[in-house]
This record gives structure tokens, sequence and C-alpha cells, in this order.
């Protein structure tokens, strides 16, 4: 089990994810949803202290109870890959341009595994074929030849290659086109059925969060609005948030803006934003239960007020 404990992320000029905890569970996919920028790439990198330069975490990040930063060099490069397969935003720059696929594909798994080149080429083969890919028309290319929707697959297809227990995947299908999306998600989902894996699945896009999450944490400017298994998510959003992304078309997606405030520390996140908003909204409202496995940021939510009719 991988345990999120009140994950903080910084700059020294800004918070940019604050209080965020979830746990994630082989054979599940949690699914985090939020417009871009409010640090779901961010909460994703830190699982695998892979934050850039000048940005810090604090809290607490266990991987079947030690603690990340315990971990040293040589741990952290076998955790990841072996342990914990992570699939980036974007995929150009996880990819050595002079290299051809196949190389990459042989050099990875044989870090990780005790195969002949023969064999590893076998299981890339056998990968790509899962992503939908013609092995033959891959494997001799360079990175430049290909495009960002393939080189998103054959990274996916490299990370499933090291069979890791658990897999963080950072808007994996966002650069691809629909049909391609379909076959990728429906992959990913027999795969966490078959393999027992567990999931982070992260993306701007809730009908593909809905698809294959279990569990659904919703973010907005740094936070956790709302948390809850998949269907109840559905039937009975509480956040105003939550509820103006079910509202959105399905297949839409959420809108790209961007959320360009920092995190404020005397305020709910969404005051700005939010058509509810009162005087009484000024103070940060905690992540409070209310229901069994959901959880909700919203003042008003949390003294029982009917604010946000579902009809808006
Ligand atoms: N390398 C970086 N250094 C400092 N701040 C960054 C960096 N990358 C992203 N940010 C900021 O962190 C916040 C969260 O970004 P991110 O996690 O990438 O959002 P999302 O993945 O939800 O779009 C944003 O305000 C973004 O501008
Ligand atoms: S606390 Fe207030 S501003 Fe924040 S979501 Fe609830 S009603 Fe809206
Ligand atoms: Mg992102």
């Amino acid at each position: 089990m991988i345990e999120v404990q009140q994950l903080t992320i910084k700059t020294k000029e800004a918070t940019l994810v604050r209080d965020v905890s979830f746990k994630l569970t082989q054979g599940k996919v949690l699914g985090v949803v939020g417009e871009s920028g409010s640090g779901k790439t961010m909460t994703a990198m830190a699982l695998v202290n892979l934050l850039p330069e000048g940005v810090t975490s604090s809290g607490s990040i266990s991987y079947h109870g030690k603690e990340l930063k315990s971990f040293s060099k040589e741990e952290l490069r076998r955790l990841r890959g072996e342990q914990i397969g992570v699939i980036m935003q974007r995929p150009m720059i996880a990819f050595n341009p002079v290299r051809t696929i196949e190389r990459h594909f042989i050099e990875t798994i044989r870090a990780h595994q005790a195969v002949s080149k023969r064999q590893a080429k076998a299981i890339a083969e056998a990968n790509l074929e899962k992503m939908g890919l013609l092995p033959v028309q891959i494997l001799s290319h360079y990175p430049f030849q290909l495009s960002g929707g393939m080189l998103q697959r054959i990274m996916m297809a490299m990370t499933l290659a090291l069979e890791p227990a658990f897999i963080i995947a950072d808007e994996p299908t966002t650069a691809l086109d629909t049909t391609n999306q379909l076959t990728v998600l429906k992959e990913l989902k027999a795969i966490v059925e078959q393999t027992n894996v567990g999931m982070l699945f992260v993306s701007h896009d809730l009908a593909v969060i809905q698809y294959i999450a279990d569990e659904i944490a919703v973010m907005y400017n740094g936070f956790i609005v709302e948390q809850a298994p998949l269907t109840t998510l559905i039937k009975s959003a509480k956040h105003p948030y939550t509820k103006r992304l079910l509202q959105a078309e399905v297949g839409q997606g959420i809108s790209e803006k961007l959320v360009k405030h920092i995190v404020q520390y005397d305020s709910c996140p969404y005051f700005s934003a939010c058509s509810y908003a009162q005087v009484s909204c000024q103070s940060l409202p905690p992540l409070v239960e209310v229901t069994p496995h959901h959880q909700v940021r919203c003042i008003q939510i949390e003294r029982g007020e009917s604010v946000c009719p579902s009809s808006k």
C-alpha cells in the first residue's frame, strides 16, 4: 500500500499542494481529477520523489509502511520501475533521442529483470501489442520519428513490461485521439483486474476518470475538495466544484483554464469561483467525512446547510 498523509508541496514563493491525504491499494484505481494547475502532477511526482528543482514536500509518503524519504538512491531506483511504474505527462522528455525504441526497451527491462536481449525483446513486443501498437513498426524507430500519442503508448508498454505493483499515470491518454484513448483505457482497466496492480490515474477529464477509477479525488487549487468511491461521487456529489464538473458535457472534459492564484491559507480554495460563497467561507474548511468514505471540504456542507442545490 502507498499511504500519503498531509502532503504539502511548496516553492519558495508559493504553496502548490496542501494537506493532501489518500491511500493507494492493490487492485484499485484512485482517479485524481481537477483543472490545469490544480496540483495533480506535483502530487503524482511527489509519490516517486521526482519533484522539480526548487519544489519541496512535507508530510508523509510511505510505501508498505516505509517512509519514502528514508529510501537510499539505489532503493529509489529499484522502487521506480520495479515497484512503482511512472507514466509521465510529457512522453518526449522520457526518451533519449539517440536511442531506438528497441534499445530503450531492452535496457530498461534488463536493468530490472535477469533476462536475455531476446527475451527482453519478446516482452517488449507483447506489451506494445497490448497498447494497440505493431512492434515491427515501432522498435527500430528513434523517438523523434514517432508522434506524441505513440510515445505515450510506448511509455505505457514499457511501464507494464516491468510488472510493477503500482502505476502512477499522469494524463496517460490526453495525447491520444478518441479511438486510441478508449483502446488504452480498456487495456489499463483489464490490467488492473488481471494483475492486481494499484493505480493513481490523473486526468483533467472527468469522463476518462469515470471510466477507469474506483475512487475519485477532486482537486482544486492545490487541495482535495471532495473524495469518494466512484458511484457515490457521481450520484451524491456535494462540493460545488464537483457538481460543476459533473454538469460539464460528457466527453468535453473540464475547461483547461489555468488556476492562477496560489493556495490561500485563510479561505476556502474555491472561494473566488464559488456561486454560493458567503462571508463565513473566508476561513479554510476542513475535509470532513459526510458519509463513510465520502469526504468534502466545504464549510456550508459541514454545517449541514442546504447550499449548492443540484439544479445549479
Ligand atoms: N517546476 C515548477 N516549479 C514551480 N512551480 C511549478 C512547477 N511546475 C508547476 N508549477 C506550479 O504548480 C502548480 C501545480 O501544477 P501541476 O501539479 O503541474 O498542476 P496540474 O497537473 O493539475 O495541471 C501550478 O500553479 C503550476 O504553475
Ligand atoms: S466553503 Fe463556501 S466558498 Fe467554499 S465551496 Fe463551500 S460554499 Fe463555496
Ligand atoms: Mg499535470
